[in-house]
């Protein structure tokens, strides 16, 4: 009796999912993009948490597994416009830059799915969770905290963890996924530092402390709760009754009770400038009757300064390192100019290492909007009406890997960035729009932040050491392709090295 009841509601399930892809086909059709269809895709939660486990679908012979990449949330791909016709919503893929710079400028009109972006108002609604008119309300108190006079507090940190990184593993082969623990560990170090002043060492925390939340400090909470991520998801789409919860969820609910009360004590005593400046911004846009951040928003924003800037700035830093380690003459190019300088106006070569790196490997392969209204659109030459609630995704990576808009563009070559004024070099004026911090006014705000860390750390370690490769190294880094992570089995095979240079 139960299994037939099961095999009825799973027969119902099906014609419904058969139904509505077939509804969504032909209202794509109208678009006259090329159609790739999916059965599954990342609007499907299970599919968006596991999905990436089935990569052998991708194998399957005649071509059957073709779609299987284009379900997954994150799509990496280097083709240009059009259309995903899944049983959920379509999207509409986009690459060309007008069409980029359309979407991704006009926050009124093209909003971020909360879908994809409720997540982020995990403690509370944050800058990158709100849409519409209330987004400008976070915004303007976030650009205050991002300020230029705080870039100090970035540098300062970024060079003391770059240096007692070097002491700790210098001499030592680190393979790919080591370094990206190190550099995951000093960029969570300086937000830390820079955002809530707390000063921290290299390496004071094990990661297997922070899987299991044993430790319950400040650090460790923040860093539990990030990577834990997709369990928040699971529970907000599932809405268990807590009886029935997983042991999983409630470690996390409790976590977030914890970071909770951390962020209220950073938030009484306001240790650091940055603190200090949001909290003064949301109380001085009170006062000019503009409205004001709640303590839930304020924390909610705290919490999304972590999440954005953490996994992103270690991410370019990780990959920067391991390409610098893979081509000496560059390396050696970036070192000239890094031994004569002590703050971060003035390296340019090390900004075009990282604009370089970003366009080639940037975080966010894509970008995804959804329509409010019917909205017109020309792509390829042709004008296309999009229809209301449709998602449209900006392709990143199809727009840094474009050949009519870079030379040589699969190759990195971040002298490609440089050109001389006045006998200084400088970053050149007339090249194609980079993306990897977005574009339009719901671009990065932690930018600035995140080349200061850069350029901090970077030129610490290439003034004290030299980093060498390993054979496998090229090899692996062809692997990651553009990808926010690589997979484990290539980053295992590389590794590099600290060698300590002679004074
Ligand atoms: C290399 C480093 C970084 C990269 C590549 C990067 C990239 C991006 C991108 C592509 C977006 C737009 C996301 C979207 O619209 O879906 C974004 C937004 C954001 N980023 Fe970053 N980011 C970096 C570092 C940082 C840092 C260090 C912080 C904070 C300390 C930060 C804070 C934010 C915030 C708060 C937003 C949301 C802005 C809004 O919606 O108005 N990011 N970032």
């Amino acid at each position: 009796m139960f299994l037939q009841a099961l095999a009825t509601l799973s027969a119902i399930l099906l014609s419904y999912r058969v139904l509505a892809l077939i509804r969504n086909y032909l209202e794509a059709r109208r678009l006259g993009l090329p159609i790739i269809v999916v059965p599954l895709c990342w609007q499907d939660t299970l599919w968006a948490l596991f999905g990436g486990q089935f990569e052998i679908i991708e194998r399957l012979p005649f071509g059957l597994g073709s779609w299987y990449k284009y379900s997954l949330l994150g799509w990496n791909v280097k083709d240009c416009a059009f259309t995903i016709v899944s049983p959920l919503r379509n999207e509409v893929v986009i690459s060309d830059t007008t069409n980029i710079r359309e979407v991704l400028g006009r926050y009124r009109r093209w909003e971020k799915p909360k879908e994809l972006y409720g997540l982020f108002a995990a403690l509370g609604p944050s800058v990158s969770s709100v849409s519409g008119e209330e987004w400008p309300r976070h915004r303007k108190v976030m650009n205050v905290a991002f300020q230029e006079k705080h870039m100090h507090l970035v540098w300062k940190s970024a060079r003391k963890q770059a240096g007692q990184w070097l002491r700790q593993v210098q001499g030592q082969e680190r393979d790919l996924k080591e370094l990206a623990e190190d550099c995951n560990n000093l960029s969570g170090n300086v937000l830390m530092y820079a955002a809530f002043g707390q000063d921290r060492e290299f390496g004071e925390s094990r990661a297997e402390d922070v899987q299991e939340n044993r430790i319950k400090s400040f650090y460790e909470t923040m860093q539990y709760m990030l990577r834990n991520m997709p369990i928040l998801w699971l529970m907000t789409k599932l809405r268990l009754p807590r009886t029935f919860e997983p042991k999983k969820f409630t470690e996390f609910r409790q976590a977030k009770e914890t970071l909770l009360l951390h962020l209220e004590e950073r938030l009484q005593t306001k240790d650091s400038d940055f603190l200090t400046s949001l909290v003064n911004a949301s109380d001085s846009e009170k006062l000019a009757g503009r409205g004001i951040l709640t303590k839930t928003e304020l924390y909610g924003n705290l919490f999304m300064i972590q999440v954005a800037g953490q996994d992103t700035t270690s991410h370019a830093m990780q990959t920067a390192i391991a390409l610098l380690a893979a081509n000496p003459d560059i390396q050696e190019w970036a070192r000239q100019e890094a031994s004569t300088y002590e703050d971060f106006e003035k390296p340019v070569r090390l900004q075009a290492v990282m604009y370089e790196t970003l366009r080639l490997y940037g975080g966010a392969p894509n970008m995804t909007r959804i329509s409010l209204n019917r909205e017109r659109m020309t792509i390829n030459g042709k004008d296309i009406v999009i229809p209301a609630n449709t998602f449209v995704s900006a392709n990143l990576s199809a727009q840094s890997y474009d050949p009519a808009l870079w030379i040589g563009a699969s190759e990195w070559r971040p002298q490609r960035w440089m050109e001389s004024v006045d006998n200084v070099e400088a970053i050149k004026k007339d090249m194609p729009e980079l993306m990897a911090w977005s574009t339009g006014p719901r671009n990065c705000p932690g930018k600035k932040f995140s080349q200061v860390e850069f350029t901090a750390a970077i030129s610490k370690l290439l003034v004290e050491c030299q980093i060498r490769g390993s054979p496998g190294l090229q090899e692996a880094l062809n692997t990651f392709d553009n990808r926010a992570t690589s997979r484990p089995s290539t980053q295992e095979i590389a590794s590099i090295t600290f060698v300590r240079r002679q004074p």
